[in-house]
């Protein structure tokens, strides 16, 4: 019954999974004052720099029962990830049929018990692991992340179109402006738009899809994710504020997907 919605992006290095980690401990933190804790899970399907685990707080190798993986815990987000199965200093050189395999094996073995939410972090691009996650799991939306540079936006354009193409149709949830411009920490009034201002937002209302968000370009970010303490956490912050407005809209752009489903079906 869990909401399945795929947080992915043309280009690589935007911030997919930050993203992806910050928004799974933000709809945590809303579903736990709403009496529904741990019903979020966070699925990391990077099989070639998966960077979940240490930007969540977690290592190890998780427990097996009969054929199934327990996922494990943080910050109220219930965790599996491609990182705790392969080993940390050997790069991944598996080949698409390989990948498709593993990656369908992988998702449907896991012992999530009842989410409401499973945010699934993919790597950049339009591959194997798309295809095959597409073909596996009954996926409800898919997030683009971005920055609003020119080269990462042209990536992200064709990221939105693979998705709707008739033979995928995934419904795009939205699009979320990271690195949207920098704040320094001392002085937090002030903006600079290191990579553009506004370009994802446009191109949302450009191609008529939902605009989610604009997060900052802001150095905890990157110190939280690198700690495993998400920056969503840092009450107060230009990033806390932005993930909690975030979190408000993408939970009703969700809730009107799956409604509008609901009619069809
Ligand atoms: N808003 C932000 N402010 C500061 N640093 C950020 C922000 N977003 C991401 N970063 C940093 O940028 C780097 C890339 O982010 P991340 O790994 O989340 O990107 P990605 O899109 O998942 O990359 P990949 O394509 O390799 O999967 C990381 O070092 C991360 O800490
Ligand atoms: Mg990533």
């Amino acid at each position: 019954m869990a909401k399945v919605v795929v947080v992915t992006s043309g280009k690589g290095g935007v911030g997919k999974s930050t993203f992806a980690v910050n928004l799974a401990c933000a709809i945590a933190q809303l579903l736990a004052a709403k009496g529904r804790p741990g019903r979020v899970g966070l699925m990391d399907c990077d099989i070639y720099g998966p960077s979940v685990p240490l930007m969540i707080g977690l290592s190890g190798r998780p427990e097996i029962e009969g054929d199934f993986l327990i996922p494990m815990e943080a910050h109220g987000v219930k965790v599996m990830s491609m990182g705790f199965l392969i080993d940390d200093n050997t790069p991944v050189v598996w080949r698409g049929p390989m990948i498709m395999k593993t990656v369908q094996q992988f998702v449907q073995n896991v012992r999530w018990g009842e989410l409401d939410y499973l945010l699934i972090d993919l790597p950049p691009g339009t591959g194997d692991i798309h295809l095959s996650l597409v073909q596996t799991v009954p996926l409800d939306g898919v997030v683009i992340v971005s920055t609003p540079q020119e080269v990462a936006l042209a990536d992200a354009r064709k990221g939105v179109n693979m998705f709707k193409l008739d033979t995928i149709n995934i419904p795009i949830v939205g699009l979320v402006e990271n690195m949207a411009w920098f704040t320094p920490a001392e002085l937090p009034e002030n903006r600079y738009y290191i990579f553009g201002r506004d370009g994802v937002k446009n191109l949302a209302a450009g191609m008529n899809e939902t605009f989610l968000g604009h997060i900052p370009l802001v150095q905890s970010v990157r110190e939280s994710g690198d700690a495993g303490r998400p920056a969503v956490f840092q009450e107060n912050t230009p990033t806390a504020t932005a993930f909690e407005e975030l979190v408000g809209i993408f939970v009703k752009e969700v809730e009107a997907i799956k409604a509008r489903k609901a009619v069809k079906a």
